[in-house]
């Protein structure tokens, strides 16, 4: 793997298989009395928060702290970024503390790029979500979910499987990430919005496009609905959310036309009643839950791998300490 992950594309199907066998070790140990393991300890993850985020900060805290690295979270509120500091100074100030890794969320696509490739830090930097670019981690999640659900948690597992991703594709860097890492697996995404909501460019994207929700969901062996970013919006995109969500949410009826086997997946933190309604979102299809408990166990595994080397995590280090 490289020393850093920015970009879903940065992963070869090798780095991604090895991400997804190394998360399915980590998740293993959840179900173990004792949850941690010394692979990290003396490192230091620092967590940076420019953007606000529940699951995805939360994530990574528990990923670095079950790996032993000591943990430190630095959310712009409450911090010198909201005097105005600059991403230069905060960088310099955590490469003074040492920082082994940095997450970065920011609200400006590129940030954590910037940071990665200035020379202002040695340490490795791991994108948590970049304005409207790129989400690799959740990428992986993302994909482990469906290769434990649909691919028998075995390399090559996701080849020829087809993924609907519907919504927001326009504002959704998870989106984006999805689409070129679930390209480097094998599978077959359609992205399904109205033709306000896809990207200017999106012909040169790995996927297929629709505008018709009803027509790619029968096939799909998995549907991943988005949220709708009203807070990106400057302007009329939709009609009415009624409208929207009669066009492209997913409801009771529409989750009828799925096949069996299908799951439901969103990355949250979903609209109720917008892009999904709440029988669905609560329904035994939906693995909404389980993406967020498999988030730990692949940020668990994408730590590791950046910055533990090439030991293998469980087992070998087990007992040492
Ligand atoms: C997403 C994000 O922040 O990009 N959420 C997440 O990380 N789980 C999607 C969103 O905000 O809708």
């Amino acid at each position: 793997m490289k020393r850093h992950l920015l970009s879903a594309a940065d992963l070869t199907r090798d780095d991604a298989e090895l991400v997804l066998t190394t998360a399915a070790e980590m998740r293993a140990l959840a179900d173990r009395p004792i949850k941690k393991l010394p692979a990290l300890r003396g490192r230091t993850v620092v967590n940076l928060f420019f953007e606000d985020s529940t699951r995805t900060r939360i994530s990574f805290e528990a990923a670095a702290k079950r790996l032993s690295a000591d943990v430190i979270n630095f959310a712009a509120k409450g911090s010198s970024l909201s005097k105005g500091e600059s991403l230069k100074d905060t960088a310099l100030t955590l490469e003074a503390m040492g920082a082994d890794a940095v997450v970065v969320r920011h609200g400006s696509s590129g940030a954590p790029h910037r940071l990665a490739h200035s020379g202002w830090v040695r340490s490795s930097v791991v994108n948590a979500g970049d304005g409207t670019h790129e989400h690799p981690t959740q990428a992986l999640l993302d994909a482990f979910t469906m290769w434990t659900h649909l691919g028998e948690s075995k390399p090559g597992g996701l080849e020829g499987r087809r993924v609907a991703i519907v919504g927001d594709v326009l504002h959704s860097r998870v989106a984006r990430s999805n689409a070129l890492l679930l390209r480097t697996l094998g599978a077959e995404v359609t992205l399904v919005a109205p033709p306000t909501l896809l990207p200017v460019g999106i012909e040169s994207w790995p996927v297929e496009t629709s505008y018709d929700l009803d027509a790619v969901i029968p096939k799909a062996d998995a549907v991943m609905m988005l949220r709708v970013q009203r807070e990106r919006m400057n302007g009329g995109f939709f009609p009415t959310p009624r409208e929207y969500s009669r066009r492209y949410g997913l409801d009771a009826r529409r989750m009828a036309t799925l096949q069996d086997h299908t799951i439901v997946m969103h990355p949250g933190p979903m609209v109720r009643g917008m892009e999904i309604t709440a029988d669905v979102a609560d329904s035994p299809r939906s693995v909404i839950v389980e993406q967020v408990t498999n988030g730990v166990a692949v940020r668990m595994a994408v730590l590791y791998l950046l910055l533990g080397g090439s030991e293998p995590a469980v087992g070998a280090t087990e007992g040492e300490e």
